[in-house]
């Protein structure tokens, strides 16, 4: 499970990662838009040279000549490339080129901006040999603001004017970025810490709800054996066996649910039929098997226990349909359940009881071997018959707190505790 500090940092570079490329996109649009607009200003500046024109004087192409011959000669060939001076209509009078700028003449006159009469001044952007340019149209007006005349031109824009607003942007964009990658960073050990709060309040959560399942499990073992060795070995056991036949961390912490609290519902079973020291009638076989139901009964009352129910339910049940509660038959049988099975009849083997000694490693061996395919399920015989020897050298000789401590470690790596 990948860290809660690469779990947040991805997120958070992730969230970077978008955020810039949204910042980078917005600060794009707007960055070309104030160009655009900078450069309707400096078209506008110079519109105003049009002001003072003697509109008398655009009546006759003649004088139209000689007002735009004036004009381009003081201030036009500045930054124009064309100008021509229209009438009313739109028909031209006289237009010039610049001489520096001859070249361009086709590519502007393309340009030529077409929109309804009267209405007031017109720019377009366009490139004319890899350069900014700006076609322009300003309305020569008279004093009742009708438009008598008009000035029709394409003016080059200043490349270091273009490169300044560049500049801009890219400053413009480097500051934003700058700010989303600071935000970031600053956010990090705030989320972080947050987190280990939340991490901390729901550990001790799960803890407190662990330490539940182990007192409730260690009632019913201390009732039935007065130790929890049983519980403890199952426990070490069935980990050991859902290891070897691959089951899944939240199948393996159900397990373990389900090893402390297989037999939880021996609390309901009276002590004559509990702690017999002889074998049990068939009335008090019964009773006995009454105590898969009180088990689940028992589980019911709590969300979180009852994780443990596949095994409660069903450890009972034999491979070839002749256990109890269900009479299920072989993958029927939840496979926790079947897990579970060949573990805790392993220990019982092993254990000395009231009625039985102890069997030997061996012949308990036999004893689950003789078991597959009518006991248990024959693939995870043959799992536990891999890992049996050395499980059992493991645990035979430990005392109690051994057995704890090392379940501990497995609860803590199943349950998340010791992360
Ligand atoms: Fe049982
Ligand atoms: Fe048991």
């Amino acid at each position: 499970m990948p860290s809660i500090h690469r779990i947040i940092l991805y997120r958070l570079l992730a969230a970077w990662v978008a955020i810039s490329l949204m910042i980078g996109v917005v600060v794009s649009w707007a960055g070309l838009r104030k160009i655009d607009r900078q450069l309707v200003t400096l078209a506008t500046m110079e519109l105003k040279r049009f002001g003072a024109v003697n509109l008398a004087l655009l009546t006759q192409p003649e004088t139209a000549r000689r007002a735009l011959d004036q004009l381009a000669a003081q201030v036009l060939w500045e930054h124009f490339i064309v100008g021509e001076f229209q009438d009313a209509s739109r028909r031209s009078l006289a237009s010039a080129v610049n001489p520096l700028h001859a070249a361009l003449r086709t590519e502007v006159e393309r340009q030529s901006l077409s929109f309804p009469l009267n209405l007031d001044r017109q720019f377009r952007k366009f490139s004319a040999d890899g350069r900014n340019a700006m076609r322009v149209l300003v309305p020569l007006r008279e004093g009742s603001g009708q438009a008598a005349a008009y000035f029709e031109g394409a003016f080059l824009v200043d490349p270091e004017t273009v490169a300044r607003l560049r500049e801009d942007l890219v400053v413009t964009l480097l500051v934003a970025l700058a700010a989303v990658t600071l935000t970031t960073l600053c956010l990090y050990p705030i989320i972080l810490s947050l987190n280990r709060n939340v991490l901390r309040q729901s550990r001790e959560l799960l803890a407190g709800n662990v330490e539940l399942m182990e007192v409730v499990g260690s009632a019913v073992a201390t009732r039935d054996s007065n130790t929890n060795l049983h519980g403890y070995r199952v426990a070490l056991y069935a980990v050991r066996l859902g290891e070897a036949a691959g089951i899944g961390a939240t199948q393996m912490r159900d397990l373990i649910a389900g090893a402390f609290l297989h037999d939880v519902g021996k609390i309901g079973v009276s002590d004559a039929v509990l702690l017999k020291s002889g074998p049990l009638d068939a009335i008090e076989f019964e009773q006995m098997k009454r105590h898969v139901a009180l088990g689940v009964e028992i589980l019911n009352k709590s969300k979180w226990l009852l994780r443990a129910r596949d095994v409660v339910e069903f450890h009972h049940e034999r491979y070839d349909g002749s256990g109890y509660p269900k009479g299920l038959v072989g993958a029927e049988i939840p496979l926790l359940a079947r897990i579970f099975a060949v573990v805790d009849v392993f220990d019982a083997l092993i254990s000395k009881r009231p009625y039985k000694d102890a069997l030997a490693f061996d012949e308990a061996m036999v004893g689950i071997r003789g078991g597959a395919g009518r006991l248990f399920d024959p693939r995870l015989v043959a799992c536990f018959e891999g890992i049996a020897a050395g499980l059992y050298l493991e645990t035979c000789d430990r005392s109690g707190a051994e057995l704890e401590a090392r379940l501990q470690q497995q609860i803590g790596k199943y349950f998340g505790l010791t992360v």
